[in-house]
């Protein structure tokens, strides 16, 4: 498949291009800082450009089949509009483009999932995630509003660890305590969910 990576140069994003690549897919990856994609420049395709930016982002989704979002705000906990910014650019971008087929990462406990996290995971939610989750459920408002054929992910505590290759995933996964699963679990979840038809216009919630 034809597909373009944005937040491409956070850690979850570079194993979706690294992930993409070695399955033969034709890649882009639309980042503010290309240099930071150098090691990878000739096997896809490094777009300089804002992906919060209407016009950048339909230049770039041109011919794409499918667009993964790993945006995220780092260790940063201050108050954003990242995900909302980007989330209206896409639909905008979407519309001029024809590319309609979106897997977007969020967090468990942002938008719909809050109510069916756990007592800890609500504690870590609303006291210093609260700004980043409140952006994150103003984003998916947005993304849900549009005629996207959207896939939203909502993965639990991420970690560096190596991928299993299992985890648990569907739209309510019963769960305790405070979750993990790693970045490279993630990465070929968001890779399996963009390639096949299984998960359009539905949410993921995915765990160990
Ligand atoms: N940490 C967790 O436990 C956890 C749990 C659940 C979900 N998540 C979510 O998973 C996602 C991925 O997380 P991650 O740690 O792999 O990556 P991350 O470090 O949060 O993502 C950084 C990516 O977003 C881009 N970005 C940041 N600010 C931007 C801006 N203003 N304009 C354009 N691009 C911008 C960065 O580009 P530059 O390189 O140009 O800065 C980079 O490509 C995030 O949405 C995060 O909230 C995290």
């Amino acid at each position: 498949m034809k597909v373009l990576v944005i937040g491409a140069t956070g850690p979850t994003g570079r194993l979706v291009l690294e992930r993409a690549q070695r399955a033969g897919d034709s890649v882009t990856a639309l980042v503010r800082r290309p240099e930071a994609l150098a090691d990878l420049s000739s096997q896809i395709t490094v777009l300089g450009g804002d992906p919060t930016a209407p016009a950048d982002l339909a230049t770039a989704m041109i011919g794409q089949d499918v667009v993964i979002s790993t945006l995220g705000r780092g260790r940063s906990m201050g108050p954003t509009d990242l995900f909302s910014r980007a989330a209206a650019a896409l639909v905008s971008a979407a519309e001029q483009t024809g590319t309609t087929r979106v897997v977007w990462l969020s967090s468990f406990g942002a938008g719909d999932t809050y109510p069916s996290s756990t007592p800890v995971q609500k504690i870590m939610y609303s006291t210093f995630l609260r700004s980043v989750y409140a952006d994150k459920t103003a984003s998916e408002r947005l993304l849900r509003a549009s005629d996207l054929d959207l896939t939203l992910v909502y993965p639990t505590t991420l970690t560096h660890k190596p991928g299993k290759g299992t985890y648990r995933s569907g739209e309510h996964v019963p769960m305790k305590g405070a979750p993990t699963i790693s970045r490279e679990d993630v990465a070929h979840f968001l890779h399996s969910a963009a390639a096949g038809p299984e998960w359009i216009r539905r949410d993921a919630i995915i765990t160990d």
